[in-house]
């Protein structure tokens, strides 16, 4: 058949086929994916029920219903003391679709994007099907933490660049940019006419004891709306993944050529679930609490385990709900976890699917029960150490 030029460039995922076979096996433990083995917390399917009985049910506002952009503003500026007003936010179908939304406003043919990685593969397949070129740069790893390399990320752009894309906290690394690091990244955005494209869906879920309400965001270092876009997500922060909704915060003038764009592709997303974001944002902090006092336990047994296996370097994990652990000698992480998932039952996904920088790395997802995470380290740890 004759698929698009833009969609047959689209690679496959490794982790699918890695869960694929999991799925098949049983007793397969599948830490492959980028989510939590829990429910939605109760409080929000009752505000989604509610919200049917209440007869929301009908299309929206493409950019989302008033009270939400309101709701989502409110958060922002609780969270990082920046003021957005509603027309500067819009709601969408899960920070994917403000990632595509925000990708196709600025990227399309003969143009490129600067993309921070290792990193989800959204960024380089949404510039891709939009018929640009994505140019991933690798982050430094040095020593125990991974950091911004500017010289490299200056050595990418040229007059064909459009946007710069980072997510942190990452996935997969756990990394945290700084805010010096963003700083540069902004300063480089307006020196070279670009856009940043900042994807905070992990903000909530930062570690350490000092750590704060939500990890650093652009929006507190942008003073130039026109020059950012955000990306956020319910899915991560209140265990949502499958209600998909998500937002977008930039300029009034972005957001609109933003929904003008969605209007026809997923339009709003469902009006119960809209209505469950707002109960979400409301009273969804003490249930966060919790969710990241569970995570931090499973980061702790995930450092403690990791740490100590020859061959096997952390780097640290400052945010978001993964390990991602280079395995010294390490060519064929695809290969690696094919033959891990075969012989231990344990689904764990291959660093080269996040670009490059990935290769040697595995990554972990700890947001799992403790027995589950106890019981795939134990597997992990034998074999490797098997292989020694
Ligand atoms: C970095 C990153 N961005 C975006 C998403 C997608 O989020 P959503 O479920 O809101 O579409 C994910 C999901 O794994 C992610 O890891």
């Amino acid at each position: 058949m004759r698929y698009t030029r833009e969609l047959f460039g689209v690679a496959e995922s490794p982790m699918v086929r890695i869960a694929t076979a999991a799925e098949a096996m049983p007793g397969a433990i599948k830490l492959c994916y980028g989510e939590s083995d829990l429910p939605t917390p109760a409080f929000i399917g009752e505000a989604a029920d509610q919200a049917v009985k209440a007869g929301h049910t009908c299309y929206t506002h493409t950019a989302g219903t008033p009270e939400l952009r309101e709701a989502i503003a409110a958060k922002v500026h609780q969270l990082h003391g920046v003021t957005y007003r509603p027309p500067e936010i819009m709601a969408t179908v899960g920070a994917s679709m403000a990632i595509y939304a925000a990708i196709r406003a600025f990227v399309g043919h003969g143009d490129n994007a600067v993309i921070i990685s290792p990193t989800y593969a959204i960024f380089a397949n949404g510039v891709t099907m939009a018929g640009g070129e994505a140019r991933l740069v690798p982050l430094a790893r040095e020593g125990p933490r991974f950091q911004l390399d500017l010289d490299r990320v200056r050595g990418a752009i040229d007059a064909g660049t459009r946007m710069l894309i980072v997510n942190s906290p990452s996935n997969p690394t756990g990394w945290m940019i700084s805010v010096a690091e963003q700083q540069a990244l902004v300063e480089l955005a307006e020196r070279h006419d670009l856009v940043v494209l900042a994807d905070e869906v992990y903000e909530r879920l930062v570690y350490g004891d000092a750590a704060p309400p939500a990890a650093p965001s652009f929006a507190r270092v942008a003073a130039n709306r026109e020059r950012l876009i955000v990306a956020n997500s319910f899915s991560k922060t209140y265990n949502m993944t499958g209600w998909r909704l998500g937002w977008a915060q930039a300029s009034e003038a972005t957001i609109k050529v933003m929904y003008k764009a969605v209007e026809f592709m997923t339009s709003n997303p469902s009006a119960m679930v809209q209505q469950a974001g707002i109960v979400a944002l409301r009273d969804g902090e003490s249930y966060l609490a919790d969710l990241r006092a569970h995570y931090a336990r499973q980061r702790a047994a995930v450092i403690a385990t990791l740490s100590n296996l020859p061959g096997v370097s952390l780097p640290e994990v400052q945010g978001a709900f993964y390990a991602f652990p280079r395995i010294a000698g390490l060519t064929d992480s695809a290969a690696f976890c094919t033959e891990l998932l075969r012989e231990t039952g344990l689904a764990i996904a291959p660093g080269a699917g996040f670009g490059d920088g990935g290769e040697g790395y595995v990554r972990m997802c700890f947001a799992a029960s403790e027995a589950t995470v106890g019981e795939a380290l134990t597997r992990l740890s034998n074999w490797l150490t098997r292989r020694e």
